[in-house]
């Protein structure tokens, strides 16, 4: 028999360092690692390109995932905007349980891990921020990136997409019931990885 499958399911809003400790998380128990907003993200390019929202989703392959230019602001509103779509969602969720099942162990960071792709699994994290730190945060980010950006409008779009991942009908942003919360809010990156390491733990995965 090999070694048993044990997935981690890590949601949470935009900028409140979920990919950090999930790439920390599973660097450390040896899992492999998966950013579900990448699905995401490559429909909302297409989509901006001229494809159907249902047919680039049906047809996305993982090479899609390494594709440039994902990790822009403008692909991160249209794939917000995609993630409403319920037919989309259900395109992608194959996928994800799949990566979720492999043997040595996963971690898939996303909005409905624990909620919808993965009820079942053995670890959920929940990790968040408030807007005001995750937009400081961002912004940071944007202007040692080089890019313009202000303050305002930065936490602006990080409540405008809170808003769409909460609200919408179909698997909104919430902790799964047995989600074990960790506001990042007042942490460092190292306190925040040891945290998530230690919930992971303490739910019987062995590094
Ligand atoms: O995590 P991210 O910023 O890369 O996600 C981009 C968008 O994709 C986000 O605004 C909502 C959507 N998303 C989702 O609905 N479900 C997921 N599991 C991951 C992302």
């Amino acid at each position: 028999k090999g070694p048993m499958a044990f997935t981690v399911a890590i949601d949470g809003p935009a900028a409140a360092g979920k990919g950090t400790i999930a790439r920390a998380v599973a660097a450390h128990f040896g899992f492999a690692y998966l950013d579900t907003g990448l699905l995401y993200r490559a429909v909302g390019a297409k989509v901006t390109e001229g494809a159907d929202p249902l047919e680039a989703a049906q047809a996305l392959r993982a090479e899609d995932l390494n594709a440039e230019g994902l990790r822009t602001q403008a692909v991160a509103e249209a794939a917000s905007r995609v993630a409403v779509n319920p037919q989309v969602r259900a395109a992608l969720v194959d996928f994800q349980r799949a990566f979720a099942a492999r043997a040595g162990g996963a971690v898939l960071d996303g909005r409905d891990i624990g909620t919808v792709i993965c009820p079942e699994a053995q670890a959920k994290l929940f990790v968040t921020a408030s807007p005001e730190v995750r937009a400081e945060r961002r912004y940071l980010e944007l202007v040692e990136g080089g890019h313009e950006a202000t303050r305002e409008a930065v936490l602006d779009d990080v409540k405008a997409r809170d808003a769409r991942d909460s609200e919408r009908a179909t698997a909104p942003l919430r902790p799964a019931d047995d989600a074990v919360v960790i506001d990042t809010s007042e942490m460092s990156i190292k306190e925040a990885v040891a945290a998530a390491i230690g919930a992971v733990e303490a739910r019987g995965a062995k590094a």
